[in-house]
């Protein structure tokens, strides 16, 4: 049984704290200003540069996740969000493996619009079964750590239903959700165009 320490508890209460949120935050600037700190991407070059140069995770900007933002540029900004939110919040995070686990959280490797696609095996219910899809393509193409998994597997909590058992996954989880709604936001207000071809 996983016991929660007093620090792990007092880092969720944070994470999950929605009254603590300026709404200013909310603005798809904020995705603009992690895609040029260079503190951030240097610290991604050196913890995952074996994921970035790796040719499945390039394989990621071919599939779009929604709009026109691909699959590899949210899990960027989810890993960059991740950073900021760790450091941000004050929760002590593993750093390295909070990114290697952001960057591979979406890693499931088909095209989840197009119902037909090899690897969609559950199109009707793509949020549900991506986690453990990801998961498994990541555990095959790299060595990941415990809390690696756990970022990938539990990132769509409360979906599945299974919570989140580390810190690192609580943070990811909710960069997840910060980043999808800057991405959505963003959208909206035109700043990315859309391709609907
Ligand atoms: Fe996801
Ligand atoms: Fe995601």
């Amino acid at each position: 049984m996983h016991r929660l320490t007093n620090e792990d508890r007092a880092a969720i209460k944070k994470v999950l704290d929605i009254n603590g949120y300026d709404p200013d935050t909310f603005d798809p600037e904020v995705l603009n200003e992690l895609e040029k700190n260079e503190e951030y991407k240097e610290l991604i070059r050196i913890h995952a540069s074996d994921i970035l140069v790796s040719e499945h995770f390039n394989s990621l900007k071919n599939y779009i996740q929604h709009g026109n933002v691909t699959v590899y540029e949210h899990c960027l900004h989810v890993a960059l969000c991740a950073i900021k939110l760790g450091r941000g919040l004050g929760v002590k995070c593993k750093e390295r493996e909070l990114v290697r686990g952001a960057l591979l959280h979406d890693y499931f490797l088909y095209d989840w619009h197009n119902a037909d696609a090899p690897g969609n095996t559950h199109p009707k219910l793509h949020g549900f079964y991506h986690p453990g899809i990801a998961l498994r393509n990541a555990t095959r193409d790299f060595t990941l750590t415990e809390r690696e998994k756990d970022i990938i597997r539990k990132h769509m909590w409360p979906l599945t239903v299974n919570p989140p058992r580390c810190r690192e996954a609580w943070v990811v989880c909710l960069a997840d959700k910060y980043s999808s709604t800057l991405e959505t936001l963003k959208l909206r207000k035109g700043k990315i165009r859309v391709n609907y071809a």
